[in-house]
């Protein structure tokens, strides 16, 4: 007698707890396809998990003497390309003509004065670890149509 009972109280606590990880699997799963049901992005109503659009390929564009800057302390945009200049920790290929060292060899601007400037406001002698990711900032242009209209128009 007091044995079927026990079996009878583990069949009831197994089935609850069935009953709420089937609600959760259900539950999980409309929150996944919703998504993809009615989100549409700059690519599309693609699955976040389906295969990425391709890409089109473009060139980097060079502009002779810089492009003009759209607000002041704007990053500068590069003029030029940048795919065979490596930055790793231990060498920074584009403070090979940018750098205080080097930039009048290579007839190129220096890196602003501002570079090199610690987080406590005082000057390096080397470019500030906050400025060492040079395309966190600074990127190069390429001729494509713009991916989403825009009209801001350009600080005096
Ligand atoms: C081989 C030398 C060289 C290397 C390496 C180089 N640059 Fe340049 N960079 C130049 C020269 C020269 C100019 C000026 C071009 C002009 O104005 O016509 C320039 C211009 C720029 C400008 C525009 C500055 C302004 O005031 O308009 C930025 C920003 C820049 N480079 C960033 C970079 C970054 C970031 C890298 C590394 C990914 C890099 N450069 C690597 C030579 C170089
Ligand atoms: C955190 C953002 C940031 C990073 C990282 C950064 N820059 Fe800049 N850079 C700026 C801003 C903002 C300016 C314009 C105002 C100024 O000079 O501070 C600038 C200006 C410049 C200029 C023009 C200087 C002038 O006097 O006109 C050059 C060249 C340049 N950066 C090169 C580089 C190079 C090379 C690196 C990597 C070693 C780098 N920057 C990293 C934000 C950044």
């Amino acid at each position: 007698m007091l044995n079927t009972k026990k079996t009878m109280t583990f069949t009831h606590k197994s089935l609850i707890r069935k009953v709420i990880s089937l609600t959760l699997l259900a539950l999980t799963a409309v929150m996944f396809s919703l998504p993809a049901m009615s989100v549409e992005s700059l690519r599309g109503d693609e699955a976040l998990n389906g295969p990425s659009v391709k890409v089109g390929k473009y060139r980097v564009k060079s502009e002779e003497g810089g492009y003009e800057r759209n607000f002041k302390k704007q990053p500068p945009l590069i003029p030029h390309k940048v795919d065979k200049y490596r930055i790793t920790l231990k060498n920074n290929g584009c403070l090979k003509c940018h750098s205080e060292k080097a930039y009048k060899k290579e007839d190129a601007p220096k890196v602003g004065d501002s570079h090199y400037i610690a987080r406590d406001g005082k000057k390096l002698k080397h470019v500030s670890r906050r400025r060492y990711f040079c395309v966190q900032c600074h990127i190069p242009q390429v001729d494509s149509d713009p991916l989403v209209e825009n009209t801001y128009e350009n600080e005096e």
